[in-house]
């Protein structure tokens, strides 16, 4: 599905050029669930903006799904990033004193997607992600922490992205939280196939993912399956009760 080969990202010119990638090849395939680790500023971000189709690398190639998305203008790359890729971000911005129904719906007014089918398509993202129905009628300003990242789940759902891309999406959450989030990733992963792209500077995190790619000034210093992926899921469940009254306890 993702085919990077000696990628090289630099920013700046001259004196002030400084090379945040050097040269990456690696390939994801459909269906895999890959963390990329490594401490900040050895390039995740940059490589996720790579992938994401955001930003076009300096030197190299990518093949996304058959596609070389390297030398595409910025509107190429909107319409690939439209139609195969939710994005979930730390510091997510839904918007407030707006229904959590609205904000995940809004991908859709954005690709023109009819009004009825947009509510049906919203929807069916916020099961899938774990909320309950009682919510979607909520404001976002009135939601726990882990009620958000759910809702920003939904919202990287909702365009039916073959890629799911989440930069440090447990962030800002406590480890109960965390792992609340980490299980709605690996459910999307393990039971409707989706390739999922996790990047995070703690290891503790990076062990629910099946291989572990590691970065160190904007190499790869190691990658590898994971013989023993973390289950969220069951780490839930340490703390009592199911992991919707572990949100709510937290909130
Ligand atoms: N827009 C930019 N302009 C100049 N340097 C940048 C820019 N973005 C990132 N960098 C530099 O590239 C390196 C990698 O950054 P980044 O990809 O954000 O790393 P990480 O996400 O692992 O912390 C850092 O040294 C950072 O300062
Ligand atoms: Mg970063």
């Amino acid at each position: 599905m993702i085919e990077l080969s000696d990628i090289t990202k630099t920013y700046g010119e001259g004196q002030e050029a400084y090379t945040a990638l050097k040269g990456i090849s690696f390939t994801i395939r459909e269906g895999e669930f890959v963390s990329i680790m490594g401490p900040s500023g050895s390039g995740k971000s940059t490589l996720m903006h790579i992938i994401g189709c955001l930003d076009t690398p300096s030197s190299g190639t990518y093949v996304l799904e058959d596609r070389d998305v390297s030398t595409m203008t910025d509107d190429e790359l909107a319409e690939v990033r439209k139609d195969k890729i939710g994005f979930v971000f730390q510091a997510f911005n839904l918007l407030p004193r707006t229904t959590v129904l609205r904000n995940v719906m809004l991908p859709l007014v954005y690709a023109n997607v009819p009004e009825e089918e947009r509510e049906r398509r919203a929807r069916a993202a916020l099961v899938s992600a774990g909320l309950s129905e009682d919510h979607f009628s909520h404001l976002s300003n009135q939601l726990s922490g882990g009620q958000i990242q759910r809702v920003a789940i939904a919202r990287a759902l909702v365009n039916d992205p073959a890629l799911i891309l989440a930069d440090e999406p447990t962030g800002n959450l406590d480890s109960k939280t965390s792992l609340v989030v980490l299980g709605t990733l690996q459910k999307l992963n393990r039971a409707h196939g989706r390739t999922i792209v996790l990047i995070t500077h703690e290891p503790d995190i990076a062990e629910h993912a099946d291989r572990l790619i590691r970065l160190r000034d904007g190499r790869v210093v190691a990658d590898e399956k994971n013989p023993t992926p973390r289950d969220a899921t069951q780490e839930t469940k340490l703390y009592d009760g199911t992991d919707e009254s572990v949100t709510n306890k937290l909130s």
